[in-house]
């Protein structure tokens, strides 16, 4: 199918509730038209985590004011549409459901047909969206609830490669600015303090890089992260300035050498396909890092590997990502019902063994 195609897309599985208007023209870059993203942060400030029920709240407080908002920032009415594209999975279940409860209403109202998204092939989709690469390209998704590297094969076919086996980046991020008393969300915080400190001054693990293949593990580093702040503390009495500079500069340079080494493996294992125009992208918060980001752009230059970091606002959750996955989708010949089912947990590649406690947070993406 060759024709151009406006979308509607909404997305609410996690803590940001977005609708956006997408349009793609064959042959042409793709165009976002609108993009809403309502974050909840403050919602959840008071808890140290997403909430479920506020989130499921939130989100059914708000979408249809976010649908009505991109409608109105694209100058479109439902019936200028050719479809709308919603997360149906993974998340979590109540704002999930908000969000496919929404899109049936309006597909019924309206006549447009409905696809239903993964959460996950919207991140993985993006670099198409904003880039218009060709596959088979490796994607490394990193935020507060993922971690996985996928090989984007086809609209429809990811392999997974690896991921954590416990937390995700983000969330050791998060855990450690708590523990030093900074303010969330922790990456860029933490960022900054290491900014100033000296990453040699602690010795941080470097989980399961003695093990070969491309999963990893983040949770024990927060807990080297408790022991070394602890040892500190005990030896002075409390922690200086400088002491919570270099603890941040140790664990994010634990992190980063970490992602570096394992991307390094993904990437073995994706130029072995011999792939045309080989490319690496990157999707979800952590990629806002500059550490991790000017190695990853090294190991890049090194391997020969074009580096994609698309803009932050379309590497965080947003709606764009689902429309234009929805488009996608749509060229392929998907179409939902009012059967569309909302999925809590949705492997992206359904022959992968699960991972065990992978994404604890289940929700994040
Ligand atoms: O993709 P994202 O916006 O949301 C979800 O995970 O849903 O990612 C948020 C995560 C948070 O854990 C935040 O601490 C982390 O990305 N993050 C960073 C940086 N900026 C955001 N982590 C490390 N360095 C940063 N500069
Ligand atoms: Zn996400």
């Amino acid at each position: 199918m060759t024709q151009a195609l406006t979308f509607l897309g909404i997305e609410s599985s996690c803590d940001d509730t977005a609708a956006a208007v997408v349009r793609h023209v064959p042959g042409q870059p793709a165009e976002i038209l609108a993009s809403i993203v309502e974050g909840q942060t403050a919602l959840h400030a008071a808890f140290g985590g997403v909430v479920p029920e506020i989130a499921a709240r939130a989100h059914a407080e708000r979408l249809d004011h976010c649908v009505e908002a991109a409608l109105a920032g694209a100058n479109l009415r439902l019936s200028d549409l050719d479809g709308i594209a919603v997360t149906a999975g993974p998340g979590l279940i109540g704002g999930v459901l908000s969000g496919v409860m929404l899109a049936k209403g309006l597909s019924a109202a309206s006549g447009l047909p409905m696809v239903g998204v993964n959460h996950l092939a919207g991140h993985a989709l993006t670099p198409r969206l904003t880039d218009a690469v060709s596959f088979p390209y490796l994607l490394l998704l990193v935020s507060g609830g993922h971690c996985q590297f996928l090989i984007a094969g086809n609209v429809d076919d990811f392999e997974r490669l690896g991921g954590t086996i416990d937390d995700a980046p983000g969330e050791a991020f998060d855990k450690t600015a708590k523990l030093l008393g900074l303010p969330q969300p922790g990456g860029p915080a933490v960022q900054a303090e290491a900014a100033q400190g000296d990453a040699r001054r602690f010795a941080f693990p470097r989980p399961l890089l003695d093990r070969p293949g491309c999963d990893m593990s983040f949770s024990g580093l927060k807990t080297a992260l408790l022991r070394a702040r602890d040892a500190v503390i005990a030896e002075k009495g409390g922690i200086t300035v400088q002491d919570r500079r270099d603890l941040c500069a140790g664990f994010q340079a634990a992190v980063a050498d970490v992602l570096a080494e394992k991307s390094r493996r993904a990437l073995e294992r994706y130029l072995a396909l011999n792939p045309p125009t080989p490319l690496l992208a990157v999707a979800g918060g952590v990629a806002a890092n500059t550490l991790i980001r000017s190695r990853l752009t090294a190991l890049c230059d090194r391997m020969g590997v074009r580096f994609l970091a698309p803009p932050l606002a379309l590497c965080t959750d947003n709606a764009a990502m689902i429309a234009w996955a929805g488009i996608e989708r749509f060229r392929l010949g998907a179409r939902d019902d009012a059967t569309l089912a909302a999925r809590p947990r949705w492997p992206l590649d359904q022959t992968a063994a699960p991972m065990i406690g992978s994404g604890k947070k289940g929700a994040k993406a």
